[in-house]
């Protein structure tokens, strides 16, 4: 595995953040989701460095899908950046958090009317539209409080980038945004800047997520840039923003290219100021949306490891006492991802094995068929680079109990989330009334 951020091994024990692997397995216990903090600050700080301009503004909203807490929120804020959320469930957790209501934007292809009206009541940043139809929803609830609100028009372009390769419009089926090739596209568009509730800033792409092909990004940022100039010159409005979502790859394993984000962003800039100046467009502010990039490599998940089995089949198990219910990730997408036993880095003897978790699920599997040194019973696991949509898509199948968040740094561990507990799994269950429970 290699070592990300502040990992250092200290005698064969892994320290992140400066604290031990051990002393976090006794003070919080297993399986534990482990965020390096300064890494994580120093993967926003890169970002903030390199996509700046002097053409244009630049503003850097982080994805909160791909973890988000209290204290997420929390440095997010403190660093500047803005936030998305794409559910009330994540406009309220940013909201609980203090963050200055003025840099959150709100996505979602269902918004309700709840969550509109939350939006449009706490003044929030923008509410990127998905469709025709919000519009009229935002401007009539707009109407009501007496309010005004940025809008963006999400724009499905027609680019389907996938993790290695992408494919020019052939994407048109996907369920986000209005597509630029619909006959009626300008009208939409007419139809939301004519509203006097809404103020139209621009429009919003996203070619989708761990993306490593830069030609793509360009390919979005030229496509975007045309879009733009076309539909202001035909309405005879000024169009002062264009937002070009997040998806910027990260390495998991030794199989992805080691992508590097601070080459990616001057790319995109690059790619800007050349398309601008070809279209003689001029733009106020350019908006990216990155989420994994920003958390993936901080974070990582320690467990312990139980039994080990080697089946008739010749398979060879390690059991640790997490996995489909904290990352769900390699059931759902062949995900892959690197690993130690982070109590015995210096062990040289290493062995092909399966790590699967305790599920009653035979998917439930962290990684399958990877070198790991050899190891018994109480030994730890440490799994790297499960900071991003690992705590965000994890659930309690079998009634598991979501682990703790530690955030580590300069020798110190802070807790961001408690560990659930067996009465948190039963706090919203009612009981019956007696003439439908009735054992006698
Ligand atoms: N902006 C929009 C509108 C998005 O839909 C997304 C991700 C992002 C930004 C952030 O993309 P990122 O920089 O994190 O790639 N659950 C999947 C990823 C789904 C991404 C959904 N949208 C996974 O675990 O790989």
């Amino acid at each position: 595995m290699k070592l990300l951020g502040t990992m250092q091994n200290m005698d064969g024990v892994l320290e992140i953040g400066g604290v031990s692997v051990i002393n976090l397995k006794r003070e919080f216990g297993t399986p534990l989701y482990i965020y390096d903090l300064e890494f994580m600050e120093k993967k926003i700080k890169d970002i903030k460095k390199t996509f700046k301009s002097e053409k244009f503004k630049t503003t850097i909203v982080y994805a909160s899908k791909a973890y988000l807490s209290k204290g997420m929120a929390q440095i997010i804020n403190k660093e500047g950046l803005h936030i998305d959320a794409v559910s009330g469930g994540e406009l309220y957790t940013i909201l609980s958090s203090g963050f200055n209501s003025k840099n959150i934007h709100m996505h979602g292809n269902n918004k309700s009317y709840e969550e509109l009206y939350t939006c449009v009541q706490n003044e929030i940043g923008s509410i990127i539209l998905d469709n025709r139809f919000e519009a009229e929803v935002v401007a009539q609830i707009c109407k009501s409080l007496n309010k005004k609100m940025n809008v963006m028009l999400r724009l499905n372009i027609g680019i389907d980038a996938h993790t290695h390769e992408y494919i020019k419009t052939s994407k048109h089926s996907s369920k986000f945004g209005e597509s630029i090739f619909d006959k009626e596209i300008q009208d939409i568009v007419k139809n939301i800047v004519e509203k006097e509730e809404l103020n139209f800033l621009g429009f919003h792409c996203h070619i989708g997520s761990q993306i490593f092909d830069e030609m793509a990004f360009c390919e979005g940022v030229s496509i975007m840039v045309q879009f733009t100039k076309e539909i202001s010159d035909k309405l005879n409005i000024v169009i002062p923003e264009i937002n070009l979502g997040g998806g910027f790859g990260v390495r998991y394993t030794e199989e992805d290219t080691d992508a590097d984000l601070k080459k990616i962003m001057k790319k995109i800039i690059a790619s800007l100021e050349e398309n601008l100046e070809k279209e003689k467009l001029e733009i106020q502010n350019v908006t990216i949306e990155p989420g994994r990039s920003i958390v993936a490599q901080a974070g990582s998940t320690l467990y312990t490891v139980g039994g080990q089995k080697k089946t008739y089949g010749g398979e060879k198990y390690v059991f640790i006492d997490g996995g489909m219910t904290d990352n769900i990730r390699p059931a759902l997408y062949s995900a892959k991802y690197e690993s130690v036993v982070a109590n015995k880095l210096n062990e040289s003897k290493k062995e092909l094995v399966t790590i699967a978790g305790k599920c009653c699920e035979s998917g439930d599997i962290i990684s399958k068929n990877t070198k790991l040194g050899k190891c018994t019973e109480g030994d730890l696991v440490l799994v790297s680079c499960t900071g991003a949509y690992g705590h965000s898509m994890s659930s309690n199948y079998n009634k598991a109990l979501k682990p703790a968040v530690v955030f580590v740094k300069e020798g110190e561990a802070f807790l961001i989330s408690k560990r659930e507990s067996y009465e948190d799994l039963i706090k919203n269950d009612c009981v019956l009334p007696e003439k439908i429970y009735n054992i006698d």
